[in-house]
């Protein structure tokens, strides 16, 4: 287990750097009232809603929800733990930090860049191989699969040479030691004690993570017998689980959403013909780690194989991103081909047309259905259509529903109203619904909802209201008579709530600093509270309106509860007060 520094030590760092200067080493940053405002780093938006609290040393984004303090800040941008951010913050403040205590003694920050540095040299090493005699026939093989020179420049490929040791020995001379490099995975033991070059005979792919660090490397075989690739095992520096190929690139590009595929290949063919937003595994499942790096609202097109394999990795990607801010679509290459091979066939126009006919998850599942069952078969359409109403009956949007339905009737002459009956009795409780649609339309005369990413209405206005509550001794005294827990969503809101109210009554009435100090090294979970958008014009009547909100939107969850719960009785009653409300 590595050490930890002290809350002293992460102070100093804390007060030696400015969020605001860091920050804006990342993103364009305009004044805007007392803070900044700019294009938020971590996910991709044209307007800007990445805001920066200068006093308090805080940001948050209200697009994606990401926030905190320059440590999570450093953390995100740069893909590092919490003492590599401090380590990092330290170095260019010029703070002096103790090596933490790893396993003998090691300073795991300064290894990693040892490790990416090595990687470096043996990249160039590779790439030198490439362009020397023994590289011709890797040469041949790059330009045999369509790349140019450009792109093998640009994605860093190389070859490394038959050779037993020549990586081995061109490390070595340069002052690697021996440990580091098979730390590294560029080495393997032989069972008889000998040491030689991992990669042996391969063309060869870099790694890099998200910041351009050199990770590892994937070694593909030309032909002949052995492993189609051989890749760096995981080590200090490369966690396979936590990158995607290419990330790097794909960050930067101005298409605002990100295509992941099956292959190294299908990534670096892509980027050649100008879709420059594509990445894939390291060679391992999606994991959700990788999926949260995509996710933060963007769109991601899944394009993978149409094979059995493709099409589990391609519901095992459903799954994973069902929790996550993304707008997944599925891309579907026709003849089977892979992205590299299309795109090499026809073009990476062609492609953009696959891309804008991409089909929702739902589309994509009952093409599946589709496929599957014959129609012409009587009981093979019954089956199909109990599977495709379950299907639309979980979805909440009715104009989207209808549309699938249509869709489907069209494409096996069941009639629309046929399957909208099953579609009706797979959600069930048919009687219920009708009374649920009834009080659906009274709540939706409520104020309209304005729900982001960042959370629903009521989140937002939980949100803003601690804000302002925290801000202003003087506020939460004219409205405390009206402010209770219950008003609070469970959790951090909750929490905060209780901690405003306990910092007042101490006699405090800076609050702000305070909860600051509450929540050392979680500002992440207060950046959301404490970084505003603006200066409310009349804090007393925002926060009234905001107590409003929260009420209205605890009665609706009430209804919904008892809708759910089919309690009639108490749904009238609610209903009744509804109404009573003025709404
Ligand atoms: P593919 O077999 O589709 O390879 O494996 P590819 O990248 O498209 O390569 P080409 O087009 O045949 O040259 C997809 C991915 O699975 C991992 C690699 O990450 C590869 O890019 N893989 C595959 C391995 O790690 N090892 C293997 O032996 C095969
Ligand atoms: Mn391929």
């Amino acid at each position: 287990m590595a050490g930890r520094y002290t809350d002293e030590q992460i102070d100093e760092v804390r007060n030696a750097v400015d969020l605001v200067e860091i920050a804006s080493r990342y993103v364009r940053l305009k004044k805007s009232g007392s803070g900044y405002v700019g294009c938020c780093p971590f996910h991709k938006e044209k307007t800007p809603s990445f805001h920066i609290d200068p006093d308090k040393q805080l940001y948050h984004c209200f697009g994606c929800g990401a926030g905190g303090s320059v440590f999570q800040f450093v953390m995100s941008a740069e893909g590092l733990d919490f003492p590599d951010a401090v380590k990092l913050l330290a170095d260019s403040a010029g703070v002096r930090l103790p090596d933490l205590a790893g396993d003998g003694g090691e300073d795991r920050y300064r290894r990693k860049r040892d490790i990416y540095a090595m990687n470096k040299d043996a990249a160039r090493y590779f790439r030198d191989c490439l362009f020397s005699d023994e590289g011709a026939e890797a040469r041949a093989y790059f330009q045999r699969r369509g790349l140019t020179s450009k792109t093998v420049a640009s994605f860093g490929l190389g070859y490394s040479p038959k050779g037993w040791d020549g990586l081995l020995r061109h490390l070595a001379g340069k002052g690697y030691p021996r440990d580091m490099i098979a730390e590294a995975g560029l080495c393997v033991h032989s069972d008889r004690g000998h040491t030689f070059d991992r990669f042996r005979g391969r063309v060869m792919f870099p790694i890099f993570d998200v910041r351009g660090n050199l990770i590892g490397f994937a070694g593909r075989i030309m032909g002949g017998e052995g492993a189609k690739y051989v890749n760096s095992p995981e080590s200090i520096v490369y966690d396979k689980g936590k990158n995607l190929f290419a990330l790097n690139l794909a960050r930067k590009s101005r298409r605002g959403y990100y295509i992941l595929v099956e292959g190294y290949m299908d990534v670096i063919s892509l980027h050649q013909a100008g879709i420059d937003c594509a990445v894939a595994g390291c060679g391992t499942a999606l994991t959700e780690a990788q999926a949260r790096l995509l996710a933060r609202g963007n769109t991601v097109y899944l394009c993978y194989d149409m094979d059995e394999a493709g099409k589990k990795a391609r519901d095992r990607a459903f799954e994973i991103f069902k929790g996550l801010d993304a707008r997944l679509r599925v891309i579907t290459i026709p003849d089977g081909k892979d992205a590299d091979e299309f795109v090499r066939k026809y073009g990476g126009g062609e492609f953009e047309k696959l891309l804008s006919g991409a089909s929702s998850v739902t589309g994509n599942r009952v093409d599946d259905l589709l496929a599957r069952y014959d129609t012409d078969d009587v009981s093979q359409k019954v089956e199909l259509i109990n599977e495709a109403a379950a299907l639309f009956a979980g979805i909440q949007n009715a104009v989207e529903r209808e549309a699938y339905i249509r869709d489907l009737s069209a494409k096996t002459g069941i009639s629309f109203e046929a399957i909208a009956s099953e579609v009706r009795k797979a959600g069930g409780r048919l009687r219920k619904k009708e009374v649920a649609d009834d009080v659906r339309k009274s709540v939706s005369t409520l104020r309209p909802a304005r729900e982001g990413p960042s959370g629903g209405r009521r989140e937002s206005a939980e949100r803003r209201l601690l804000g302002l509550i925290g801000a202003d001794a003087a506020l939460y005294a004219k409205i405390a008579d009206n402010l209770r827990e219950e008003l609070f969503s469970e959790g951090i809101h909750r929490d905060i709530f209780r901690k405003i109210v306990e910092i007042y009554k101490d006699g405090s009435d800076d609050a702000e600093r305070r909860l600051l100090e509450a929540y050392r090294g979680r500002e992440d979970e207060l950046a959301a509270v404490l970084v505003k958008t603006d200066d409310p014009q009349s804090a007393a009547k925002a926060a009234g309106d905001y107590i409003n909100v929260i009420e209205d939107e605890i009665l609706k969850e009430r209804i919904s509860g008892a809708e759910k719960a089919g309690d009639l009785a108490l749904l009238a009653e609610l209903l009744k007060n509804n109404r009573k409300a003025g709404m």
